[in-house]
This record gives C-alpha cells, sequence and structure tokens, in this order.
C-alpha cells in the first residue's frame, strides 16, 4: 500500500510517499511507484518480524529511523478509579483547544525523536512542527476525530487524540502531558476516558502505537492491560536522483 504524501510534502518542500510493505513483492512496487511519480523520500513502514524487507534498501544507504510497537485492547468500560488528583478535569476536545493543544505539543514534543526527526536530512523546525499541527487537527470535529482535554488551574495540561473513524475499532494517536503535571496518573486517565468512550460506540478494540524506547508510553500501555500485537520499522528511502533538501 503506497500513496504520495500531500501533508508531508507541505511540510517539507520536496515530494515524499508513504508505503506500509509487508511483502518482497510489495517492496518493489513500492519502489516502481516512487520512480514513476519522481519521489524523493520514500517513507516505509515494514513488520518487524521480516527485517530482510529493509536490508536491499538499508543496503543502498536507507535509514532506519523508528520502530514502533502497536499494544490492542478489548474496548470495555474501565471500571477503575480515576487516578489524578480530583481537581483535574478531563473533558471532550473542541476545534476551540486546537491552538492551546498545539502549543502544549510544541513543548511536550519539541526535539521528540520519531522517524521524522531521526532523519538528519529533514529541516529541524519542519520536524518540530509535525506533532503539533497533527494536535490541532486532532481537536476537529470531523465525526472520526475523538479527543480528550485534562485540565488543571484552568489550563490544558493533558491531551489524548484519537481516530474513531472505523466503527470497530480505535486507533490512538497522540497522547501528552504538560511535563509540571507529569507522573500524576493523567495520561492514564485520559486512556480510561477514551475507553470508556470505545465501549460505549461499540468499538471491539483500541489499538495503542508507541516507539520502543518510550518507556513511560510502554509501561502506560501496560498498565491499562494492552496486550503488545505488532511491530513495525520505519525506514526514510532517499533517491539519489535528486538532491536532498539542507537541514535547517
Ligand atoms: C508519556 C506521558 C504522556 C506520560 O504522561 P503522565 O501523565 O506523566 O503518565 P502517568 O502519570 O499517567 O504515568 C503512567 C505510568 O507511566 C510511568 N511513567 C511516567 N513517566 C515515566 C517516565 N519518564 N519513565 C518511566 N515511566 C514513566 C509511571 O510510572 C506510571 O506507571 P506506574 O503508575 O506503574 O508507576 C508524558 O511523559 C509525556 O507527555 N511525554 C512526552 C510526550 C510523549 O512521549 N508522549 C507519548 C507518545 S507515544
Amino acid at each position: 500500500m503506497i500513496a504520495l504524501s500531500e501533508i508531508d510534502q507541505a511540510r517539507f518542500g520536496i515530494v515524499i510517499a508513504r508505503a506500509t510493505v509487508k511483502t518482497v513483492a510489495e517492496r518493489e512496487e513500492a519502489l516502481a511507484f516512487c520512480a514513476r511519480h519522481g519521489v524523493e523520500l520514500l517513507i516505509a513502514r515494514m513488520p518487524a518480524l521480516t527485517p530482510f524487507l529493509g536490508q536491499p534498501l538499508l543496503a543502498e544507504g536507507a535509514l532506519l529511523t523508528d520502530t514502533l510497537c502497536v499494544f490492542s485492547r478489548a474496548s470495555l468500560p474501565e471500571d477503575a478509579l480515576f487516578e489524578a488528583p480530583a481537581d483535574i478535569v478531563f473533558r471532550r476536545a473542541s476545534p476551540k483547544d486546537a491552538e492551546a493543544v498545539a502549543l502544549l505539543a510544541a513543548r511536550a514534543f519539541h526535539d521528540y525523536p520519531n522517524h521524522y526527526w531521526a532523519d538528519p536530512n529533514l529541516d529541524r523546525d519542519a520536524c518540530n512542527a509535525v506533532l503539533p499541527d497533527w494536535g490541532s487537527r486532532l481537536c476537529a470535529s470531523d465525526g472520526k476525530t475523538v479527543s480528550w482535554i485534562a485540565e488543571g488551574e484552568g489550563n490544558v495540561v493533558g491531551f489524548l487524540g484519537s481516530d474513531c473513524g472505523a466503527p470497530d475499532v480505535t486507533h490512538l494517536g497522540l497522547g501528552m502531558v504538560e511535563e509540571d503535571w507529569r507522573g500524576r496518573g493523567i495520561l492514564l486517565d485520559l486512556l480510561r476516558c477514551q475507553l470508556s468512550f470505545d465501549a460505549s460506540r461499540g468499538a471491539v478494540r483500541t489499538l495503542y502505537p508507541t516507539q520502543l524506547w518510550n518507556m513511560a508510553s510502554l509501561r502506560c500501555a501496560v498498565r491499562l492491560g494492552y496486550i503488545p500485537m505488532e511491530g513495525y520499522h520505519t525506514v526514510h528511502h532517499w533517491f539519489p536522483a535528486r538532491s536532498r533538501p539542507s537541514a535547517g
């Protein structure tokens, strides 16, 4: 499965395609697609179970930029008591929260080592703008995204945004907590809000992808009974025919 990524093209000013590659044939199809469309950077996600899929690209100088672990849990109501202090208010996000969420994300994810940031060819400011932009888009009332805000002392101090576009499964997206408010159970309670909502809308499963190095995030998944289901490597393959942008 491969497509040109307009959003990445707008962010970085080059032709970028994103692919999920699960077989050798899909890898070859992806490379042929890139040749046809003048792609400069291919961002390919490949099951970690089959590392050989990425090896020919790595041998040509592609970068291994990220490893994701995807956890899964049945969407049952969470009856555990909320853990965060009682003066923290949990509510649904709305488009009015977009700016505060983007600012929170800019702080929480500054120089965050995701697959964009791990690629030294990409502009640092553009990398740092990716997750704030995603956070603000997750506040949209588009009938697809569902997001939660934790409010402390009248400010947005925590956020969790998800894709609920499919009837049976929720894909958790972005989770973050303001630095001074961490370690109080806020992310766990945001996850409980989402699990209860998923149960009420009849979703069967909630999927929780996170970086393999992110111990805080991994521990939150384990604390709530999520089970590791799949692992993915992300590979950035630059095509040599075109010159690369200079990193800022
Ligand atoms: C990840 C993050 C959202 C956690 O938020 P939080 O509200 O502090 O988390 P909680 O207080 O609910 O903690 C939940 C569990 O994670 C553990 N944890 C929290 N921070 C941790 C850290 N820095 N290292 C290891 N474990 C940590 C806690 O110990 C707790 O488990 P425990 O109760 O069994 O001890 C927060 O650290 C953050 O915003 N980080 C930057 C952005 C980020 O990495 N987001 C996740 C992207 S996938």
